[in-house]
């Protein structure tokens, strides 16, 4: 299992600096803003980690560019929860396989959501399907991750600040790989 770890950090280590139009931040800037709102809001050692590599999907993908600017929904939620799947626990998976669920379900039923969104999200949000109807909302808030899926989307909202400096890569990636070890 530390293999795969080895992995993870090669992944970020390789494809990090990606960054996709609409958004101001890398994937890894991203990544490690999202594990540190999980920290400071008092996530558990799982829901921090499903937080740090919730668009691991993005990174496992082949296709090149901002994907959504070629109305192309990469469906990143599944590879990454699949993904994960495979390592962790449900704990970290189900609620990066349920993000984009939580982003759908959120736009539907708080009006102000849809404004913080960035322009990446609101893209993708088409393709993924656009707001939820009443059965999909019903289904969507019963599952027992649901919770954990909103507030990681929450937190997915707020970690895209171009302002919020992050440490040098090697340590980033040093802080994801210890965290992911707690949780094997
Ligand atoms: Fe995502
Ligand atoms: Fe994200």
């Amino acid at each position: 299992m530390e293999t795969f770890i080895l992995i993870i950090a090669g992944i970020y280590q390789e494809k990090g600096d990606l960054h996709y139009d609409g958004e101001d931040v890398s994937q890894l800037a991203h990544a490690w803003q999202c594990g540190q709102l999980a920290k400071i809001n008092g996530a558990s050692p799982q829901l921090q980690l499903a937080a740090w590599l919730h668009d691991i999907g993005h990174l496992l993908s082949k296709k090149e560019g901002t994907p959504t600017i070629d109305a192309y929904d990469d469906h990143h939620e599944q590879t990454g929860g699949n993904y994960l799947a495979k390592i962790f626990s449900s704990d970290v998976a189900q609620p990066v396989l349920m993000h984009v669920l939580a982003k759908r379900y959120l736009v539907t039923t708080d009006p102000d959501y849809r404004g913080v969104l960035s322009q990446d999200s609101i893209r993708s949000l088409k393709l993924q399907g656009g707001e939820m109807n009443i059965l999909e909302c019903e289904e969507f808030i019963a599952h027992p991750y649901a919770r954990d899926a909103i507030s990681l989307r929450k937190w997915d909202e707020l970690g895209k600040n171009p302002n919020w400096e992050m440490p040098a890569k090697v340590n980033a990636i040093a802080e994801l790989c210890n965290l992911a070890e707690s949780c094997l």
